[in-house]
């Protein structure tokens, strides 16, 4: 796995500058790298690109063949992502709300998507489900309790994973303990 650990350390840092605290956790990160592997032509959709640290562990998982699509509403953060991965070509960074990203979405049109920001995961879920190849897998972190006692999405939380196992056409995995607490949902040919 070629992971970038300049790169990773650089976003840090840059995350410590502007006191930005959502990058994600690098154990999710190492599991994201993984499924993105296992998607060797595979086109991948991450929500809420942030300052690109989850971004980071995905492409070391990129094939060559495989596309990344990663979408952030606020411009700064992108623009921070971009200026430390902007130079790979199957990478496409998009400022847009995730929510009107997913509306635009062809069905069944993505391999993995990693849902990072509320629209997505806790709002437009169905559009984001909906966007979803058989076979493809959808990745959401921060579903355990913090042990900081923020749980502002909590409660959002215990509903997305009782949506998704209440879903027919999905194999849903809980990985509570996890990381921050990690679900997977793959979608199932019916
Ligand atoms: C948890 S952070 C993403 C962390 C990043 N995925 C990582 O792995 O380090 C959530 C990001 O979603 C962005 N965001 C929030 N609402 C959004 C929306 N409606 N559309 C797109 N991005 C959004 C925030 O600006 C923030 O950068």
């Amino acid at each position: 796995m070629l992971l970038a650990q300049n790169i990773l350390a650089a976003i840090l840092a840059d995350a410590e500058r502007l006191g930005f605290v959502y990058s994600s956790d690098p154990q999710t990160g190492n599991l994201l790298a993984a499924l993105a592997a296992s998607k060797p032509d595979g086109r991948l959709l991450e929500l809420g690109t942030g300052l690109g640290y989850g971004t980071c562990w995905l492409k070391s998982g990129l094939s060559v063949n495989a596309t990344l699509t990663t979408v952030e509403a606020n411009m700064r953060n992108s623009q921070i992502a971009q200026s430390h991965l902007g130079n790979d070509k199957r990478i496409r960074f998009v400022v847009r709300d995730s929510g009107l990203w997913l509306q635009d979405a062809p069905a069944h049109y993505y391999d993995l998507i990693f849902a990072d920001a509320p629209a997505g995961k806790y709002t437009h879920l169905d559009e984001a489900l909906q966007a979803l190849n058989v076979g493809g897998i959808y990745v959401a972190d921060d579903m355990r309790r913090k042990t900081d006692g923020t749980d502002e999405y909590l409660e959002s939380a215990r509903r997305l994973v009782e949506i998704l196992t209440q879903r027919p056409d999905f194999v849903v995995t809980k990985l509570t303990d996890f990381a921050t607490g990690v679900l997977l949902a793959v979608r199932m040919r019916l």
